[in-house]
């Protein structure tokens, strides 16, 4: 039976300080993959070391190899700060004046993938699976293959993949796109990130594109290249809004909201998310519908995230700015209209929230996929479901299509769909919620997995 090997910038670890922290759909649906094949994960313990030690450290829990490396200070500003999140991280989210272009940061990415190439090669035996995780590690599949590993390895993109004409600002964007060829399958969350994947190697390399077989040919080698929309771990989840913390939690929004309607946003503090762009949509509401005040508490948690670049600070500052004015104008003595949680929660105390709030409003900008949206469906009532109003840019709205979808950008859209949500008969309600509940439980965590290492070509294993 082949061994699977993860390879990610962040490693669910409990030692590893980074990933607890982490709220990104990465972590959690990693941990679950794992512990059923057995193997190995890899990645960066969050830790910075003045001189790092080039071997991992290894713990094993489960069935499965936890080998992580601290990485210097100028590696974490140069690629986790610098390259991957203030280079690719923007323009893969559509947002090219946020990008930055820095050879230095680039040459820091660059070397801290042939240093993961160097740390993990010794680690992978003959039959291991290998599966890359996102934007961190793109030219990993290559450093691997250059020190000699020829196993199958498969890359997954957690975030959407631009359209050529933006991926074409960046330096060296052929040198990177070339190395994503080397892996034997490569994955996108969303048909819409594919195509523009296709695209990308038909225009700017000349590869020959198979879009029905979902292949990609260059120079003699084919890469398949397919969409796989990652899932939740659905039975875990239903299994956490069983726990007492839920249901303290459902209490304590409940007894807190009586006579209101709780609306639930939960999101890293990330420009991708659209956070000011909503709160503009709240405000609408509040204008268009001065009577409905006090029909609607919104309660938003936005645990801060990269807190060391510019453009993250700048977000915050500008989101504080609009809920502090909004609550500002609309306070009563005994009633505020926004809840702003910087806080991060527990996924118990987090199903217990969705559970008590009749709309789940999710409105990024751009996102890979969105595994709040899908969250927020398998958390609800069965006899009293809550209403999704779900960005149209978010990559679960090509699956979560009877959510209210909306346009982030515009402040009436929300507005509006805020009105239909709290107007929403029951059974409107039910009937748009079952088709999302069926797909979100079908196609989850566990499906994905298979999905991907079906096509890696691990069936036997699995
Ligand atoms: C997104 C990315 C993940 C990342 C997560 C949290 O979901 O796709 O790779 O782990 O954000 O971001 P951070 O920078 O804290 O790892």
């Amino acid at each position: 039976m082949s061994r699977l090997v993860v390879i990610s910038n962040r490693v669910a670890v409990p030692s590893a300080r980074g990933a607890a922290g982490a709220q990104g759909g990465l972590a959690g649906a990693l941990d679950a993959a794992l512990k059923k094949k057995g193997g190995l994960w890899f990645g960066w313990s969050g830790e910075e070391s003045a001189d790092p030690a080039a071997q991992p450290s290894t713990q094993v829990r489960d069935n499965v190899t936890f080998a992580t490396i601290d990485l210097s200070p100028q590696d974490v500003e140069e690629y986790y700060y610098g390259y991957a999140n203030e280079t690719l991280w923007p323009l893969f989210h559509y947002r090219l004046d946020l990008a930055r272009y820095e050879l230095a940061t680039g040459r820091g990415y660059e070397r801290v993938n042939e240093l993961f190439a160097d740390a993990v090669a010794p680690l992978i035996e003959a039959d291991d699976l290998v599966w890359v995780h996102d934007y961190h590690l793109i030219p990993l599949g290559e450093n691997l293959r250059r020190r000699g590993v020829k196993n199958r390895m498969a890359f997954f993109l957690h975030i959407p993949w631009p359209p050529t004409r933006l991926l074409v600002s960046l330096p060296f964007h052929q040198r990177l796109v070339r190395t994503l060829l080397e892996y034997d399958v490569v994955g996108f969350q969303s048909g819409e990130w594919l195509e523009s994947f296709f695209h990308y190697c038909q225009r700017e390399l000349g590869a020959k594109v198979d879009a029905a077989r979902g292949t990609v040919t260059l120079e003699g080698r084919t890469t398949v290249a397919r969409a796989y929309p990652i899932g939740i771990d659905f039975d875990h989840l239903t299994s956490q809004a069983q726990t007492g913390e839920a249901r303290q939690m459902a209490q304590r929004v409940f007894a807190s909201t009586r006579h209101r309607t709780a609306m639930i946003g939960v999101d890293r503090l990330d420009y991708s998310k659209g956070l000011p762009e909503r709160m503009d949509g709240v405000a609408r509401f509040f204008d268009r519908y001065p009577d409905r005040v006090k029909d609607l508490v919104f309660i938003q948690i936005a645990p801060p995230s990269r807190e060391a670049i510019g453009s993250y600070q700048q977000i915050r500052t500008l989101l504080e700015q609009k809920t502090g004015q909004i609550n500002g104008a609309l306070s009563q003595v005994d009633m505020v209209p926004i809840r702003y949680v910087n806080q991060g929660h527990s996924l118990a105390e987090l199903t217990g929230v969705y559970f008590a709030s009749k709309i789940g409003l999710v409105t990024p900008l751009r996102d890979g996929m969105n595994l709040v949206a899908k969250e927020y469906v398998a958390a609800q009532d069965p006899d009293d479901p809550g209403v999704l109003i779900l960005s149209r840019f978010a990559g679960a709205a090509q699956q979560l299509t009877e959510a209210l979808l909306v346009n982030p950008h515009s402040p009436d859209d929300i507005a509006s769909a805020i009105r239909d949500a709290l107007d929403m008969p029951r059974d409107e309600r039910i009937a748009r919620w079952k088709p999302m509940v069926e797909c979100v439980r079908r196609q989850n965590i566990q499906q994905w997995t298979a999905d991907i290492l079906e096509d890696l070509g691990g069936r036997a294993g699995s």
